[in-house]
């Protein structure tokens, strides 16, 4: 019988995977923790958290009990007339973290949360009997796959072969240290009376190459949207949960976001789940009993029980009070980690915003996803035992919680051993 490798070959189409030249797809079994492991049973460390997803490690008991209980219990309910205790608790649990939200509105994954949350801003304006139709975001900003949120994304390879059919956006730079001022002018001047919403990652632009900047640049942003009433959406996709030191990016700023774009981390990356949470303000415009001004958005999915019982499990694991001190300890070890990367000849930047750490390599080429120096970069960490994907020259490392500081270690030198070899 041929590999799972040769099957998936012949029969999968994987994404972000050029069809020619790549590398067979690894089959992982089993996880355990911050480890994987591989058909041939192989041990990984998994440095990426399984594209951002994964918080309290692969198959954690406790979530996959809770998961198991509802699988007994109901698979799906469908979520127009209905409802169902794991949807409720969590949306009372999301609202506990983030008290200023009125309403959780729930979707399958981080392009459909974002997809709602700008409907959501259009037609918070349309119910008022306004036309507005302009979308500023940031440049090189990544907010998902389908065409609303890639129209809000930077215009890249990743659009490219779409750019005619997306809707224009004006994008205004990142206030990264030494531009802040430009990017609180450039918001100033595109504001006007058919702004609709202003869209942003909190504090770090993933998908960009780990993009960082200060939470109190990104208060006077808020401000001025605030001042100019303008929706804000806080895409916090992958920032959420803790990932940035606080359970959320938005918490680190005194300027609260009308929308917040949720998933991700949402349910310990078990099942997918987008949620999209708004304030009273933007739930104000739909409080009506016209029905023509109902927010006509769904999927299938929408609020899968089974999804929304693993994601009160995690955050039931973030209430017994340990994953933000494991959090703090990541962070810290990444800070340390950090000051002597930057040493490293290759080394272009180096950077952190809590337990995320990101290194951009010198290169011939410009910084950016299809740079050379990332073609060599998963094949060099999968030989030492360590899933880890860059963004072109940039190569980072965003771990789930429970990682060990001896995990760690492994990870950061296998970092500079890599940033050694580029000199
Ligand atoms: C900030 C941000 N928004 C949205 C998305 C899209 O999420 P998904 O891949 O679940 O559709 C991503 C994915 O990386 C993201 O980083």
């Amino acid at each position: 019988m041929s590999s799972l490798a040769d099957r998936d070959k012949k029969h999968i189409w994987h994404p972000f995977t050029p069809q020619l030249g790549s590398e067979p797809n690894v089959p992982i079994v089993k996880g355990d923790g911050a480890l994987v492991y591989d058909a041939d049973g192989r041990e990984y460390i998994d440095a990426i958290s399984s594209w951002w997803v994964n918080i309290h490690g692969h198959a954690n008991s406790y979530i996959a009990n809770k998961v198991k209980q509802q699988l007994d219990q109901i698979e799906h309910v469908l979520f127009s007339g209905y409802t169902h205790e794991p949807a409720v608790r969590l949306a009372e649990l999301l609202k506990k973290h983030l008290p200023y939200m009125d309403k959780v509105f729930y979707s399958d994954d981080g392009s459909t949360s974002v997809e709602v949350a700008l409907k959501m801003a259009f037609q918070y304006w349309h119910n008022k009997g306004q036309v507005r139709t302009k979308v500023i975001a940031f440049e090189n900003a990544y907010h998902g796959d389908t065409f609303g949120s890639m129209s809000v994304g930077a215009r890249n390879v990743f659009s490219n072969a779409f750019a005619p059919m997306l809707f224009d956006v004006v994008h205004i730079p990142v206030p990264v240290q030494g531009r802040e001022q430009e990017s609180i002018a450039a918001l100033k001047n595109a504001i006007d009376d058919n702004t609709a919403a202003f869209i942003f990652e909190p504090l770090v632009q993933g998908a960009a190459g780990m993009i960082m900047y200060e939470a109190s640049a990104l208060d006077e942003l808020l401000h001025v949207c605030e001042s100019s009433n303008v929706i804000t959406i806080a895409d916090e996709v992958m920032t959420g949960f803790g990932r940035t030191g606080k359970m959320f990016a938005t918490d680190h700023c005194s300027f609260k976001p009308d929308i917040i774009c949720l998933s991700k981390g949402i349910t310990g990356g078990f099942m997918p789940l987008g949620a999209t949470l708004c304030t009273e303000k933007v739930y104000s415009a739909y409080l009506t009993a016209d029905r023509t001004k109902t927010f006509f958005h769904g999927h299938s999915y929408t609020a899968n029980p089974l999804a929304c019982a693993a994601a009160c499990a995690s955050l039931e694991l973030f209430e017994q009070g340990e994953v933000l001190s494991s959090v703090e300890r990541i962070a810290a070890f990444m800070k340390n980690a950090v000051e002597k990367l930057r040493q490293q000849s290759s080394v272009l930047d180096a950077r952190v915003c809590g337990a995320i750490l990101a290194v951009e390599l010198k290169s011939p080429e410009a910084t950016g996803y299809l740079n050379v120096v990332g073609e060599s970069v998963a094949g060099f960490f999968q030989e030492r035992g360590i899933i880890l994907r860059p963004l072109g020259n940039v190569i980072y490392l965003i771990p789930p919680y429970c990682t060990t500081d001896d995990q760690l270690n492994k990870m950061v030198s296998a970092v500079r051993e890599f940033a050694d070899k580029l000199k």
